[in-house]
């Protein structure tokens, strides 16, 4: 287990949501933060509401030379990178085939790719530095229970599993110092649909993004809350953080009783 007193955090897409959750709890443990978001002003304006050794990094996760500078930034101010979460994520909405390609590659540069660069970025540099470190890479619930009209997030989420697991495994093959964990939010009250440039709603399908949104404002721990058991999940070295049961264990198994069986999967309930 981590001591996170006076180590060093990193936070994709920590203007917001779950990332500034983590952001105020990281730093509540003692923890010193790089704070990165593609959202320059609203990163700005989160790093002025905190106290302790806060960093903002300007950077699009999409982007493997923008992330290349995170990592540059955080390591030539802090010296060490100890936590990294790969948390930053849109959403896009739609059906699959009217979703645009441009919108879809978004998806997966972001949700995919802007995990992966992470990895290549970060990995090197904490195997070099030898000592214990870990990354919590994110996915959702989504992640395992494929959704309709929202197909890129399914995809790539999908995506984040399997990666996660090969880098695992590949780290147990190494023996490297480096732990790992799969985090699966369920509904959290953030701006992941509300987001004019994230969330991309089509027409036609607003009122699937209504019902969703006012899922997670019904049943959605806060940003703040959710870090509490994300961190709680890290200190305890756990690979699956899936801290909402609720919103994951029935429906999973359910899932996977449908594939033993080979029985067609059935439309998921928003609850
Ligand atoms: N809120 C939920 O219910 C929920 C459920 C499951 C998974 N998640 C996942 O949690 C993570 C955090 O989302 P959230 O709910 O806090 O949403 P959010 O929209 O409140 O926050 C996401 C942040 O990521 C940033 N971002 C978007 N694209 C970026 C890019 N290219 N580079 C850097 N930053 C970028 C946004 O500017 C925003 O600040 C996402 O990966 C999301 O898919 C959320």
């Amino acid at each position: 287990m981590m001591d996170f007193d006076g180590k060093v955090a990193v936070i994709t897409g920590a203007a917001s949501g779950i990332g500034a959750g983590l952001a105020r709890k990281a730093l509540s443990l003692g923890m010193r933060v790089v704070l990165a978001d593609v959202r320059e002003p609203e990163l700005t304006a989160l790093a002025a509401t905190l106290g302790g050794e806060v960093l903002t990094a300007p950077t699009d996760v999409a982007d493997p030379e923008s992330v290349e500078a995170l990592a540059d930034k955080a390591y030539e101010n802090f010296g060490a990178v100890d936590l990294l979460f790969n948390n930053a994520g849109i959403m896009a909405t739609g059906f699959s085939w009217t979703i645009e390609p441009e919108r879809w590659r978004r998806s997966v540069d972001v949700n995919f790719f802007g995990v992966l660069h992470g990895v290549r970025s970060f990995v090197p540099r904490m195997l070099k530095a030898g000592t214990k470190a870990h990354i919590v890479n994110t996915s959702s619930v989504g992640g395992f229970l494929a959704s309709p009209l929202m197909a890129p997030y399914s995809v790539t989420k999908f995506a984040i599993v399997a990666l996660t697991e090969s880098l695992r495994a590949e780290f147990e093959i190494i023996k490297a110092p480096i732990g790992v964990s799969l985090l699966a939010p369920g509904p959290v009250k953030t701006g992941i649909f509300n987001d004019p440039f994230g969330a991309m709603v089509e027409p036609g399908v607003q009122s699937f993004v209504d019902d969703l949104r006012s899922m997670l404002t019904a049943y959605g721990l806060t940003g703040d809350q959710f870090a509490e058991l994300v961190f709680a999940g890290i200190a305890a070295d756990q690979f699956w953080i899936i801290p909402q049961p609720e919103a994951f264990d029935e429906a999973y198994r359910r899932r996977a009783d449908d594939v033993l069986a080979r029985r067609t999967p059935r439309l998921p309930r928003l609850e």
